[in-house]
């Protein structure tokens, strides 16, 4: 019997692997790739949209975090720390409880979801909330694990890179070949960067000759990687790519230019659009950031010559429980009970 172990099992020739390390695993990965009969017709090529939202925490970062927390054990650490808009403790919150060692966390107070506060809470991690952003946050994690034995999970660490890459692996054997777009969200850019590395490396290995284009998109009040400039408070609805300094930017550029690719703004409007989108008429429900990636393609497709026979992926890369509010602040308002009384309810349902 076939059973999926876990991308680590499943793809270790491409991973920094022996024998000797041992496995954390959730059996993460192996998500699906969706065809969206809507989307595509309006952009009129193949649109896919890959459900990283179920992964075991709901989010992609479970990719990178099964090979962060399994190095880090094959490396004798005892605490690993980061600094997140949310996902990122949620999955190093559930791995290192996994893996039963200590995990530190730093929040920009006010700023993670509740869904994702929520899991850092119950896996036990430490969670520890600053009066600032992510940004800073990241700076101080890097400060304390440069200091201390701890073991940085931030995507910095090239071992998150490694994980994630596998994504696209996943997506060149669903598709049987790479597509012609991937569109993705980009905060931290350490995503972007690792699909990149994973589409190279699978093209070498399987004797595929194309590479997609990668498309990134900002949120139009943290774009620091379209405006070429820091941005020092960055504002969005899509909390989890509320960044203003990227610490993966440089690869994110090299991404962008070797794939000749292209990264653009999305407001906020754009985003709750899109994201309302996929909850009436995908029955998919994403984080606002995941949204992205496809309000992108809808606001720029038209400067493209996009061909019927194109495959284009959209990354969804959380789901939307994560974030209650935003769809409950989202949806038309929910009316006061009533008695269970049929002719009210007949009477509600009528009007
Ligand atoms: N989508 C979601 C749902 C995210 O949580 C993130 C990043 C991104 C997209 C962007 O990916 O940073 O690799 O460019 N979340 C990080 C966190 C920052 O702390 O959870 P990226």
């Amino acid at each position: 019997m076939y059973q999926w172990k876990g991308l680590i099992q499943e793809f270790k020739e491409y991973l920094p692997v022996s024998n000797k390390t041992p496995i954390v695993t959730l059996n993460e990965g192996n998500t699906p790739l969706i065809y969206s009969n809507n989307l595509s017709s309006i952009v009129g090529a193949n649109i896919y949209l890959k459900y990283e939202g179920l992964n075991p925490t709901c989010s992609f970062k479970d990719r990178g975090m099964t090979l962060a927390i399994s190095k880090a054990i094959e490396n004798n650490s005892k605490a690993v720390i980061c600094a997140s808009t949310g996902n990122t403790s949620a999955s190093m919150a559930a791995y290192s409880a996994k893996a039963n060692i200590k995990s530190f966390l730093l929040v920009p107070d006010g700023y993670v979801a509740l869904g994702k506060l929520s899991q850092a809470i119950i896996h036990g991690s430490e969670v520890i909330k600053i009066k600032g952003n992510f940004d800073k946050a990241l700076e101080l994690v890097i400060e304390i694990s440069n200091k201390y034995p701890v073991t940085l999970v931030n995507s910095i660490n090239p071992y998150r890179i490694e994980g994630q890459k596998t994504s696209a692996f996943e997506i060149c054997i669903q598709l049987g070949d790479a597509p012609d777009i991937l569109s993705i969200p980009v905060g931290n850019a350490g995503n972007i960067t690792a699909y990149w590395k994973g589409f190279k490396e699978y093209k070498d290995k399987n004797n595929i000759d194309k590479l997609p284009k990668m498309f990134g998109f900002q949120a139009e009040g943290a774009a620091p990687i379209v405006k070429k400039q820091k941005i020092e408070n960055p504002q969005t609805i899509a909390t989890a790519i509320r960044i203003g300094n990227p610490a993966s930017w440089e690869y994110a550029n090299k991404a962008l230019e070797e794939s000749n690719g292209y990264i653009n703004i999305v407001s906020d409007k754009e985003i709750l659009e899109a994201y309302k989108f996929l909850a009436k008429n995908e029955g998919i429900f994403c984080e606002p950031a995941s949204a992205i990636s496809v309000a992108g393609i809808l606001k720029y497709y038209k400067n493209f010559d996009i061909k019927k026979d194109f495959n284009i992926v959209c990354v969804l890369t959380g789901h939307g429980l994560k974030d209650p509010d935003n769809a409950i602040s989202q949806s038309s308002q929910i009316k006061e009970a009533i008695e269970p009384n049929l002719d009210m309810i007949l009477e509600r349902i009528m009007s």
